[in-house]
């Protein structure tokens, strides 16, 4: 097993290797007992400085870093875009190198712009982190789905995962994907057809416009939030019509002659990709993947930091 990632920054889960992902993991997995603990810190990013920088909105990505930040002793200072001088016109890089000018070490963005990562990251010294760039790759949520269903099936590889849903516009679908399949499970997208991307039989998943017959296939359904603000054009008729077809019920999971997983990376919209007797069932991992969002992104930041010497 190797002791350090073959990366100095988490651009997106094409860059990694299956030991990346494996050493991630296993460090998530000490960091998970310790959070666990009654003394939930350790001091091992202490005297590191770390920006989060969301120019998009985000729950569960910002408060997740900001906690696993703090578990691990580092100094943390945030950034909104909405609050800042973005508004006045400065760039991303100015924006950035000021910030870095206050001796910052490692970058958490979120940014609307896929490849926003990738050019900062080849503009400023720090280590960056991709929180999620526009339609293109999410990594730590990919990271902390494959690590949830690790956990609920004692391994990834053979696991039958669909994604369902809004597979177009999601940086979350290709992130699984990428990740899913480095690791060796059999991945499927399910969705209406203006909104699963004629590249996907391309990267080796499975095409299924059935819902019905996705969930007869797999172990575990990812599903996935229509997403509405990145839409320019509609892509099916109402929501109630999309609902009707690829929401996720009570009444269609009692149908299946098997218990299956049920995850979601949030926000829910709860009624319409699926409701709210599933989304908070005994088949849901939906909380432990939140849970679990906490232990992979110290385990991010740890890795990230020994690439500085630490
Ligand atoms: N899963 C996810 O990225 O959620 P947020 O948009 O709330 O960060």
């Amino acid at each position: 097993m190797n002791e350090q990632l073959s990366v100095q920054h988490l651009l997106g889960i094409k860059d990694l290797t299956k030991e990346d992902i494996e050493l991630i993991f296993q460090t998530a997995d000490n960091f998970k007992d310790v959070i666990n603990r009654p003394i939930k810190k350790v001091p091992s990013l202490r005297d590191i400085t770390i920006a989060n920088i969301f120019f998009e909105n985000s729950t569960r990505t910002k408060l997740s870093f900001e906690l696993a930040e703090r578990r691990l002793s580092a100094d943390v200072v945030n950034f909104a875009a909405s609050a800042s001088s973005v508004s006045k016109g400065e760039t991303l890089v100015d924006t950035v190198n000021n910030i870095l000018a206050m001796k910052v070490d490692m970058v958490v963005m979120r940014h609307p712009r896929p490849g926003a990562a990738l050019f900062l990251a080849r503009h400023i010294k720090a280590n960056v982190i991709n929180a999620g760039d526009g339609t293109h790759e999410h990594p730590t949520q990919a990271l902390l789905d494959a690590y949830s269903i690790r956990e609920k099936f004692g391994r990834v590889e053979g696991v039958k995962v669909v994604i369902v849903g809004d597979i177009l516009h999601s940086r979350v679908a290709l992130s699984n994907i990428l990740c899913l399949q480095k690791l060796g499970a059999e991945v499927m997208v399910c969705g209406p057809v203006t909104l699963i991307p004629k590249y996907m039989q391309s990267l080796g998943v499975k095409v299924e416009y059935n819902l019905k017959k996705a969930l007869a296939w797999c172990d575990v359904a990812n599903m996935l939030r229509i997403q509405l603000e990145r839409q320019d054009i509609r892509y099916f008729p109402t929501l109630r019509e999309y609902s009707m077809m690829y929401g996720l019920n009570r009444q269609l999971l009692d149908s299946l002659n098997k218990a299956i997983t049920i995850m979601h990376p949030g926000p829910i919209n709860r009624g319409v990709e699926i409701t709210s007797d599933v989304a908070d069932s005994e088949h849901s991992i939906i909380l432990n993947q939140v849970e679990n969002g906490v232990a992979i992104r110290m385990a991010v930041l740890f890795l990230l930091a020994q690439s500085r010497g630490i």
